[in-house]
């Protein structure tokens, strides 16, 4: 059977992928990221995944203003980057595991959550920065994206985004593949790319939100979309892929790395890595 083996947490600035296509890992601005990502790597190397299912948000790539639907599910063998405007190198398609997408879907979709399906689905910087920051050599395993709308209202809930892990949950856990799973949930923390408030940052709500994504994220659902742009910024609200994570983590969650740095560009960096208990039970068994 398919097992939930972690969760993560990451930004997804599109300058970082600036940065590693010119090397900069080691300049004094970037190193303290780039620092965070090497114990993430080194716990990688230690739970072995065998895919990913990653929820992330487009920002108008592969959907745009005219066709955005609320959560949008993956189901192709891979995943073509494409030229987004930031200047970044085109990277080479992410595999997919269409057969592990239509799994997730059929137990989404059991659990009515109508979502749209994607055979062919353009990724942008939200899903291929975190890869190239967590798989450097390019040697990801098979991803399944989840797009979650955090772009153009009205938006999910923080309770319906949290309800979506959980479903996700159960299919992975259902799954009868014996599989390795690690969820991954990109974005946010605070930051706001423009109007009155750019630049807006809120470390004292990114805190909470790390505490409570580790420990108790039932404590973010009493929160409307509204409170969180107030909280964290207009494009803060990606915290709800970092929601959907942890509802895909059905086990006993502790944290097992986190790493926090303003600024990154407009952001609010932040690395949380968080080890499925239940999982890591099994394993020593
Ligand atoms: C920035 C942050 C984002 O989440 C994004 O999608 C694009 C840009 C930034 O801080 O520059
Ligand atoms: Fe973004």
């Amino acid at each position: 059977m398919a097992e939930v083996v972690g969760g993560l947490g990451t930004s997804h600035v599109p300058a970082i992928g600036n940065a590693i296509a010119k090397g900069l890992q080691q300049d004094p601005y970037w190193k303290p990221f780039f620092d965070g990502f090497i114990e993430a790597r080194a716990w990688l190397k230690r739970i072995k995944p065998d895919a990913v299912v990653m929820f992330y948000n487009d920002h108008g790539l592969n959907f745009f203003l005219d066709k955005m639907p609320t959560f949008a599910v993956g189901a192709a063998p891979q995943y073509n980057n494409a030229d987004e405007g930031w200047g970044l190198p085109v990277l080479r398609p992410c595999r997919g595991d269409a057969e592990f997408s239509w799994h997730l879907i059929e137990g989404l979709v059991g659990d009515e959550f109508d979502v749209t399906t994607c055979q062919e689905m353009l990724v942008d910087h939200a899903f291929v920065v975190p890869l190239q920051l967590l798989w450097p050599e390019g040697d990801a395993p098979p991803v399944v994206p989840v797009a979650v709308n955090t772009v153009q209202h009205p938006l999910a809930s923080p309770a319906r985004c949290l309800k979506l892990g959980r479903s996700i949950g159960r299919a992975i856990a259902s799954y009868k593949k014996d599989m390795r799973v690690l969820v991954i949930g990109t974005g946010g923390l605070s930051h706001q790319l423009d109007g009155a408030r750019a630049g807006f940052i809120n470390k004292e709500f990114d805190m909470e939100c790390i505490d409570k994504i580790t420990a108790n994220p039932e404590g973010l659902i009493n929160y409307t979309v509204d409170d969180i742009v107030r909280l964290s910024g207009t494009q803060g609200v990606e915290l709800l892929n970092w929601i959907a994570m942890r509802g895909a983590l059905l086990g006993r969650v502790s944290k097992a790395f986190c790493n926090y740095h303003i600024p990154i560009s407009n952001t609010a960096s932040a690395l949380l890595v968080l080890d499925n208990e239940a999982a890591e039970a099994r394993r020593a068994a």
